[in-house]
C-alpha cells in the first residue's frame, strides 16, 4: 500500500486517478477505477449512458446518477472552464446543486476538477461554494505551467493536476514537459497536493512521480486501453502496438491537442490560430442558441462524429487523442490489474531506489 496526501485527502486505497477525457464518456471507466480503490473521473461531455444529450448539464446529471448508482467508491467530475465552452457557469451551478441534493453523491463525489480555462470559475460560483461548505469536496485545477500553478494557488485550489506536455488530449500552449514542470511546482509549492499527469502508465512512472514530490498520478491513455473503458475497440487496439513517437501535437480546430498520428492529424491545413478558433466557436454558439432540443442533439452528434470519427471506430478521419505514454502500454488489461500492478511495481521501484542511500 502507498499512503500519500491524495489517499488521505480522499480516503482511497491507491494514489491513482483516471484522467478527464471529454468529450468522451468515461462513466464505466470511472466506476471501475473507484471500485478498484482509485479516484474515478466523470468527463465533461454531452454524451450520457443514454446517448447524446441536448446540453452538458443533462449529460452531467445523468452521468453522476449512473456512476453513484454503480459504485460506493470515491470519484470526481471535470468541467473545462475555457471561455468558449457553452454554458460553463450553468454547468458548475447545476452540477453543484445536483450533488448537494443527493446525500450519496455528496459522500462520494469528492473531486471537482477544472481545466483548460480559469481556476477561479469554480471557487467563485455560489452553488459550488455552498457544496464546498457542506461536503468534503476538493477543488483541483490543471496546471500545465508554473505561472498557471500560481493562478491555481491564488484561486484557493485544494490541489493541482500537474500536466506535462507528454500527455494525451488538450495541452497548454506553454509546451512544458512533465519532469521540469513537476520540479518547478514542487520547489515553489511543496505543501499543496499534486497529481502528476501526462506520460504515466505503469509503476515506474508512479514511483518517479512520488519521488519527485507528487502525491499521485492520473492516467488517460493507459485507462483507454482497459477492458472496462467505454472507448471503441478500435481505439483501444491502437495502443499496445503503438510507439511513444506515434503522437503529434497540433493546434487544430479544437485548440492544442496531442493525438495519434493518422491521416487526419498529419494532413496539411489543420492548423488554425487561437483567434480563428474562438471566432468559429462563438459563431457556433450563436447558431445553437436558437435550436430546438432535438435539433441540438443531432447537431452535437454530427459535430462529435465529424471531429471524433474514432467514436464510431474510424481511426483515420478524425482526432484520436493519445499521449506519449502509449509507448509503454503493452496490452489491454482490466482496471484492477492495471492499478494493482502499478502500485506493486511502484513499491518495488521505490524500495530499490532507497537502497542507493548509504
Ligand atoms: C481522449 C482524451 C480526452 C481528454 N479530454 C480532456 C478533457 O476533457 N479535460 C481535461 O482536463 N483533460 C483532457 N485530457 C487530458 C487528460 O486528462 C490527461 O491529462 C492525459 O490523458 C494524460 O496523459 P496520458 O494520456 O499520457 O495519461 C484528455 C486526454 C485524452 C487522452
Amino acid at each position: 500500500m502507498l499512503k500519500t496526501k491524495i489517499t488521505e485527502m480522499f480516503g482511497i486505497n491507491h494514489p491513482i486517478a483516471s484522467a478527464a477525457m471529454g468529450p468522451f464518456r468515461t462513466n464505466d471507466l470511472c466506476i471501475a477505477v473507484s471500485e478498484a480503490g482509485g479516484l474515478g473521473m466523470i468527463s465533461h461531455t454531452n454524451v450520457s449512458s443514454k446517448g447524446f444529450e441536448s446540453n452538458y448539464v443533462d449529460a452531467m446529471k445523468k452521468n453522476l446518477d449512473y456512476v453513484v448508482e454503480h459504485t460506493d467508491g470515491i470519484f470526481g467530475f471535470n468541467v473545462r472552464t475555457s471561455r468558449v465552452e457553452p454554458g460553463m457557469d450553468k454547468l458548475i451551478s447545476e452540477t453543484s446543486k445536483h450533488i448537494m441534493r443527493n446525500p450519496k453523491l455528496r459522500e462520494q463525489c469528492l473531486y471537482a476538477l477544472t481545466s483548460a480555462g480559469s481556476a477561479r470559475r469554480m471557487p467563485e460560483n455560489k452553488d459550488f461554494q455552498k457544496l464546498r461548505e457542506n461536503s468534503q469536496i476538493k477543488h483541483f485545477h490543471v496546471a500545465p505551467a508554473l505561472w498557471l500553478a500560481d493562478k491555481c494557488v491564488a484561486a484557493g485550489c485544494d490541489g493541482l493536476v500537474v500536466n506535462g506536455f507528454e500527455g494525451g488530449g488538450h495541452q497548454a500552449y506553454e509546451r512544458v514537459g512533465g519532469v521540469p514542470l513537476l520540479q518547478q511546482i514542487q520547489k515553489k509549492y511543496p505543501d499543496i497536493a499534486k497529481i502528476a499527469a501526462g506520460g504515466f502508465a505503469n509503476g515506474t512512472g508512479l514511483a518517479l512521480a512520488l519521488a519527485a514530490g507528487a502525491d499521485g498520478i492520473s492516467m488517460g491513455s493507459r485507462f483507454i486501453a482497459s477492458i472496462e473503458s467505454e472507448f471503441h475497440k478500435n481505439y483501444k487496439e491502437i495502443i499496445p502496438p503503438a510507439k511513444a513517437q506515434d503522437t503529434i501535437v497540433k493546434t487544430g480546430n479544437l485548440s492544442i491537442i496531442r493525438m495519434w498520428r493518422n491521416r487526419y492529424s498529419t494532413a496539411k491545413g489543420l492548423i488554425k490560430s487561437k483567434e480563428e478558433k474562438i471566432a468559429e466557436e462563438q459563431a457556433l454558439l450563436k447558431k445553437r442558441a436558437v435550436m430546438s432540443e432535438e435539433e441540438l442533439k443531432e447537431e452535437y452528434r454530427k459535430d462529435f462524429i465529424k471531429n471524433y470519427a474514432i467514436y464510431e471506430g474510424d481511426v483515420e478521419s478524425g482526432i484520436v487523442p493519445l499521449g506519449q505514454s502509449i509507448g509503454v502500454i503493452e496490452s489491454i488489461e482490466s482496471v484492477s490489474d492495471i492499478i494493482n500492478k502499478c502500485v506493486k511495481d511502484a513499491e518495488i521501484s521505490l524500495k530499490k531506489a532507497s537502497n542507493y542511500i548509504v
